[in-house]
């Protein structure tokens, strides 16, 4: 257990996970957990997603519903440790040590803080938007994690992440290990289904962009058959051709949902339409979904078994964090009694 290497990542609970997160990050996850080589903390990120006003009711469902999710697409609370990062207030704790460590100009200087900004008028913004890549390096520090899944967007938070440490450590000596990014190999780039320049995001205006994990079987048909593809009518792959994007990204999604190489695919769909093409894409993730849907209504109407498990979690979770806690506390002078 000791000399796992720690593996981490945070989801915000403010949407339903899409076939984007799922072939791109959760089913990697699960993956790496049945293997036993890593010690993995997956949390959602619920103190991060209160920097946009939540509406308290929807917000508690929207929780239990993506920890029943988690669960229902093979996240185990016992294999892994599966929690509500809100259930572990070591977190906060550090990111206000950490806070101290972290200057107002690199801050500052956050893409994501100042795109999301940008179109906020005086008193819109809020501290917690500014120092949301402290909470986020406190949640990777206290698990001395080794590796952290990041995306283009959250690089730069890792980045921040590490520079953090890195000064803690020189005033104090060595108390944070430095986290490493993971750049999973073979994963699917899935992209939106109405712009596939642009990846699959939870939180595109357009409903057709992304299919979501709770999607019925006709809406997902529904939605393939809208993709925005090319004119060139040919189901072939072309990694680094833009006006293939589309394609592209509907062949990442039928190889990983249908288990089918792209060799495979191109045979299968030689001298055929694209229709033919998207129907087989919609058919094969409805069928990917719906035993995943089924567990998950199970889980999300037991609500003593999900609260179990977030428990479960939280204790693991805390176990883990309090000695990285401990130590912080310690170096800064601060009394323990
Ligand atoms: N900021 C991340 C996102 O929006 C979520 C997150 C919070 C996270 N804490 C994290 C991701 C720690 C990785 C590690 O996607």
């Amino acid at each position: 257990m000791q000399n796992k290497k720690v593996f981490l990542s945070g989801i915000q609970p403010t949407n339903i996970p899409h076939i984007g997160n799922y072939f791109g990050a959760v089913k990697n996850w699960v993956k790496s957990q049945e293997s036993g080589e890593l010690s993995s903390f997956y949390f959602l990120a619920d103190l991060h997603a209160i920097t946009i006003r939540q509406d308290p009711k929807a917000f508690r469902e929207q929780i239990l519903s993506c920890y029943a999710l988690f669960l229902a697409m093979g996240l185990d609370a016992e294999k892994s440790a599966l929690f509500v990062q809100s259930h572990v207030p070591e977190h906060s704790e550090l990111a206000w040590i950490l806070g101290c460590y972290a200057q107002f100009g690199e801050l500052s200087r956050m893409t994501q803080f100042k795109e999301k900004t940008v179109s906020y008028k005086e008193g819109e913004s809020n501290i917690g938007l500014f120092s949301y890549p402290v909470l986020q390096a406190a949640d990777i520090l206290i698990y001395q994690a080794d590796f952290v899944p990041v995306g283009k967007d959250q690089k730069q938070h890792l980045e921040l992440a590490r520079n953090i440490a890195q000064r803690f450590n020189n005033a104090h000596g060595e108390t944070f290990k430095l986290p490493e990014p993971y750049i999973t190999q073979n994963t699917a780039k899935i992209m939106s289904l109405s712009e596939p320049l642009k990846k699959m995001s939870k939180s595109d205006e357009n409903a057709n962009a992304a299919v979501f994990m709770l999607d019925d079987k006709d809406v997902v048909i529904k939605k393939f058959k809208r993709a925005v593809t090319d004119s060139e009518a040919k189901v072939e792959y072309r990694e680094n051709d833009e006006t293939k994007a589309g394609i592209n990204s509907l062949m990442s999604i039928y190889a990983a949902a249908a288990d089918k190489s792209f060799d495979e695919i191109q045979k299968e769909f030689d001298g055929r339409g694209y229709g033919d093409f998207k129907t087989a894409v919609g058919e094969s993730v409805a069928a990917l979904l719906t035993p995943i849907q089924e567990e998950y209504k199970k889980l999300r109407t037991d609500g003593e078994y999900l609260e179990a498990c977030m428990r479960k979690g939280a204790e693991k979770a805390s176990a883990a964090a309090r000695p990285t806690l401990n130590a912080a506390r310690e170096k800064i002078g601060f009394l323990q009694v």
